[in-house]
């Protein structure tokens, strides 16, 4: 059970108390304690209300930008912040002999919170290494395959820097040649973006980076046709999913990629600093460690020597932990349907607005749960900040023409949507006045 008085900050002897507890214990075992989602599903606005309530947002804000960073549910916060109060509280009973309840991670093979992910994303554990973000999931793939010089790498000239620069250090540190593809903004449909990996690709192609959904304008690229087009060629896929775990539901086998890394405190609604880079079991033994520690040269388990870091922060994977089961006990498909239709509702609203730009695709297969639109005679950060000042809703400018960037996620609800719309309304008629 959580102990709210260690949250509340209270007294010693409700840190010592905590002893009793092991520092293991998993949160997510305490299945009727409040702050879980409602045990039975209900697709009606009652539900998704109730379940806003679990967060520390206040009700008059309208957060949209997910794609930055996620808030967490209060369990998943209270969740670390108990872990980490009953570690500093009982540290000095902890007698490092095996069996006792941890305090450390970084040396751990953490198998049940591995295998947890796995299970989300349709992976084995033995494929999933544990990592702080997604950047360094690109890291590791990026100075870890055995590339030679002159080896091509394509990716887009959409990428952010967290899928990209490990790519371009490799290049200039060892001669790689990184190949840009250009993205047609908005690409009209899936094939378009296709087409430009296949007519890139070369016999010196070791490697398709692609991003399942670009940070910048939302286009989403079809990647299961992709790595099976990869895979026949005999090159190498990695997917750069920062923006997808927690947000669009996959199952990474039936995906067919080579390795996939993504940024769980992003939709998944994670503790900040948590990540994981998937390799499929058939490649992980040919993709080189970036970093080392103890068991840096253990081909016995999989991913594990992927997570060679030192010390990190136990507690901040009890909260991962916690992510996952609330994101489970609503259900990946009923959050993904969800935050489509806000999606949806918002596309729609905005396509009667004369005024009103969207940047991002609007082909049924390239859209997610992700908007991206500009308003006329607004830049982008009068447009961000003008949402922000006449009714706080809280989107991501993205630079001009592109507007703002407006996330839908279960903390948002239709009237959010509503407000958003009839805000860039009034901004429309603000100008003309
Ligand atoms: C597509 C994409 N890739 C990589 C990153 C980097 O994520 P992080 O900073 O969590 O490593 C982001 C962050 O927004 C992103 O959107």
């Amino acid at each position: 059970m959580i102990n709210r008085r260690l949250f509340l900050g209270s007294t010693l002897g409700a840190a010592l108390a905590a002893r009793a507890r092991p520092a293991h214990a998993s949160p997510a075992s305490a299945s009727d304690a409040p702050g879980w989602p409602p045990p039975v599903f209900q697709d009606d606005e009652a539900y998704w209300r109730t379940l806003r309530r679990e967060f520390l947002i206040p009700a008059d804000e309208a957060f949209f930008n997910t794609g930055t960073l996620g808030s967490e549910p209060r369990i998943v916060l209270q969740t670390v912040v108990d872990h980490m109060t009953q570690v500093d509280a009982t540290i000095a009973h902890w007698d490092y002999k095996a069996g006792h309840p941890d305090y450390l991670t970084g040396y751990e093979p953490e198998t049940e919170i591995r295998a947890k992910l796995a299970a989300l994303v349709g992976a084995d554990t033995e494929e999933i290494a544990l990592t702080q973000n997604a950047t360094v999931g690109m890291n590791y793939v990026a100075n870890g395959l055995p590339l030679r010089p002159g080896d091509e790498v394509i990716l887009t000239d959409q990428e952010h820097p967290g899928g990209r620069s490990g790519w371009d250090l490799r290049s200039k540190r060892y001669g790689i040649y990184v190949k840009n593809v250009h993205v047609p903004v908005p690409p009209q449909n899936p094939q378009q973006l296709i087409d430009l990996y296949v007519n890139a690709t070369t016999p010196q192609t070791k490697v398709w980076a692609i991003p399942m959904l670009t940070s910048g304008l939302a286009i989403r690229f079809p990647v299961q046709e992709m790595c099976r087009i990869a895979r026949e060629r005999g090159i190498f896929t990695v997917i750069d999913a920062a923006q997808i775990c927690g947000h669009i539901h996959v199952n990474l086998h039936e995906m067919g990629c080579d390795a996939f890394y993504s940024s769980p405190h992003k939709w998944l609604l994670a503790p900040k600093g948590n990540g994981f880079l998937y390799v499929r079991s058939q490649r992980l033994n040919g993709l080189w460690s970036t970093l080392a520690s103890s068991n840096w040269d253990n081909y016995h388990d999989g991913a594990f020597r992927l997570m060679q870091i030192g010390t990190g922060n136990l507690s901040l994977l009890k909260g991962l932990d916690a992510a996952i089961e609330f994101h489970n006990r609503i259900g990946p498909d009923r959050v993904q349907a969800r935050i489509f239709s806000l999606a949806e509702r918002l596309r729609a609203g905005l396509k009667q607005i004369p005024q009103a730009t969207i940047w991002s695709p609007q082909h049924p297969e390239l859209t997610s749960a992700t908007t991206v639109w500009a308003l006329q005679g607004y830049n982008a950060v009068e447009l961000m900040d003008g949402l922000w000042e006449r009714s706080k809703v809280r989107c991501r400018a993205m630079g001009d023409p592109y507007g703002v960037r407006q996330c839908c996620h279960i903390y948002n609800s239709p009237e959010e949507v509503d407000r958003t719309l009839a805000t860039a309304r009034q901004m429309v008629l603000g100008r003309r006045g």
